[in-house]
């Protein structure tokens, strides 16, 4: 089925989940929307997240995708469920394949969540976690300086290394063996993350375990594309498509061609 499979996220975030579903789906079209003028989604409340999250399915919904993945934990943590009653597509978050990869790697169930103010507010991970394995201690702590970094672009950057520091410290306290990166923006910072953590725990992203979900689901639904052609992704970005270009050219490693769309578009959605 030659139809592309959608992902969405605040901004440059989704990207790392978008590259790792490239990874594993090579034939896969994708289209992908990175809502950068409104970027970050962590600070706002929940329904406002929910109402961006619901605006930028919408426009990607006019590219007739055969899925949807809300590469970005914020909105999943308050927009999945509403968007799995509202669409006849299937819908993945990132949540729970980062608790299930946490899940398989930790040794003494003692598992650390970073994400942003809202997704640790919600709980949607200690939650999710739980529920998948009663017994387990979570320790969630919210980075709110760390997705500036990144969209700015910086995270390549010496002075991050005191910023992560600092924001990890009280993280660092708990004798965690992994640590779940609860913000698609996060793989950008993971050597920082890892250097400051120490090499006894464990960096999870969700990237990998939602790339699998979605091959398994495309799978069992008979969704998957067939043939040999290079699917032509395409990318959209309601900020500065310049900031955008550069950094998903650089974790992509491959020339891409972004389309700005105001974010008047997506109000009036
Ligand atoms: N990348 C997003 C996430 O996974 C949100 C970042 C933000 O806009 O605050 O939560």
């Amino acid at each position: 089925v030659h139809q592309p499979i959608a992902i969405l996220d605040s901004g440059v975030g989704g990207l790392t989940v978008a590259k790792e579903i490239r990874r594993q789906l090579p034939q896969e079209p994708i289209v992908y929307f990175g809502d950068t003028a409104r970027a970050p989604y962590g600070p706002r409340p929940a329904e406002e997240v929910a109402r961006f999250t619901d605006q930028v399915i919408d426009y990607l919904l006019e590219l007739k995708p055969k899925m949807v993945v809300i590469a970005c934990n914020t909105a999943t943590a308050v927009a999945l469920e509403s968007a799995r009653k509202r669409l006849s597509i299937p819908v993945v978050g990132v949540i729970h394949p980062g608790a299930r990869a946490a899940i398989k790697m930790t040794r003494n169930h003692i598992v650390g969540v970073i994400g942003t103010e809202g997704t640790i507010r919600s709980g949607a991970y200690t939650a999710a976690l739980s529920q998948l394995s009663p017994g387990i201690q979570v320790v969630s702590l919210a980075c709110p300086l760390f997705v500036p970094i990144v969209e700015k672009g910086v995270y390549g950057s010496p002075e991050v290394q005191p910023v992560v520091v600092q924001s990890l410290a009280p993280m660092r306290r708990f004798p965690i063996d992994c640590l779940i990166l609860g913000c698609t923006h996060y793989p950008y910072l993971a050597p920082v993350i890892s250097k400051v953590m120490g090499p006894e725990v464990s960096l999870i992203s969700s990237a990998e375990e939602t790339a699998r979900e979605v091959s398994t689901i495309l799978c069992h639904k008979g969704l998957l594309a067939g043939g040999w052609a290079k699917p032509v992704d395409q990318y959209f970005c309601s900020g500065d498509p310049h900031i955008f270009r550069r950094i998903a050219e650089s974790l992509l490693q491959e020339e891409i061609k972004v389309t700005p769309v105001p974010w008047e578009v997506l109000n009036n959605m």
